[in-house]
């Protein structure tokens, strides 16, 4: 349904893994210049953030409050997480929707309040495999709900300064990646949602692959028409593999 030209990226999702050492390995070998076509994004624990200082790749932070500034002890905000360097924030991700109880509607928050503050909401959706398991008419309802949480928040010119992650949880961490065809037929899905909001939008949205990307299935993934890239965990925590899968990005 689109011809408009996306700009790949590839976004490391370090999760609560990662010490000094591994942010040292990244400054000194990962150089976005030899992956040009691809945006790069790492997404350290927030404690590392400011330890990247000028590099050039970009940083982004794995989640963040939705509020402003204030009495939110253990809460990191937008004007914070900017003031550090990050251009990106990762939110809604299924592991934050699980061990903190975490509604669409307050995924939507979060997104609408990073976009406010000028960086970019990378915001995961994705059923668990129960739902896979009872098919694509559920999968589709489900990510509908999903979905619908965002754009009864955000405006189309809000979401078309957003990113959106497409990840099957039954696919993260497991090994078990999402076929290149049950990636596309999600991804596309995901967009034609969008276009029911705004064509323009849906048709310039990056949409992410994320689950078990690894340097063997990314190009296959990356090379669907409606997959614009790659939010990566567990192959993001080492410099060959997280740079072999940006090469793979590249257009
Ligand atoms: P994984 O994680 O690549 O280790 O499956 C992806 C994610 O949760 O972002």
């Amino acid at each position: 349904m689109t011809t408009m030209k996306r700009k790949p990226l590839v976004a490391g999702n370090w999760k609560m893994n990662g010490d000094k050492a591994l942010v040292a390995d990244f400054i000194n070998t990962l150089d976005a210049t030899n992956a040009e076509g691809v945006d790069i994004v790492v997404c350290p624990p927030a404690v590392y953030l400011a330890a990247f200082g000028d590099v050039n790749f970009a940083i982004g932070a794995q989640d963040v409050s939705a509020l402003d500034n204030g009495a939110h002890t253990g809460d990191l905000s937008v004007e914070m997480l900017k003031e550090v360097g990050c251009k990106y924030i990762i939110v809604g991700h299924s592991e934050r929707r699980e061990d903190h109880g975490e509604s669409s509607e307050w995924v939507a928050e979060k997104a609408a309040k990073v976009v406010s503050g000028q960086l970019t909401p990378i915001i995961c959706v994705g059923e668990p495999l129960e739902v896979r398991e009872a098919g694509d008419d559920a999968v589709q309802g489900f990510i509908r709900e999903q979905l619908r949480a965002l754009t009864s928040k955000l405006s189309a010119d809000e979401l078309s300064r957003s990113v959106i992650a497409y990840e099957p949880i039954w696919a993260i961490g497991t090994g078990k990646t999402a076929s290149p065809e049950q990636a596309q037929d999600v991804h596309a899905f995901i967009r034609s949602e969008l276009a029911d909001t705004d064509a323009e939008m849906a048709s310039g949205m990056r949409i992410l692959y994320g689950g078990s990307v690894k340097p063997a299935n990314a190009q296959e993934l990356f090379g669907q028409p409606d997959v614009d890239g790659g939010l990566i965990g567990g192959a993001s925590l080492k410099t060959d593999d997280f740079i072999a899968i940006c090469q793979s990005a590249k257009i």
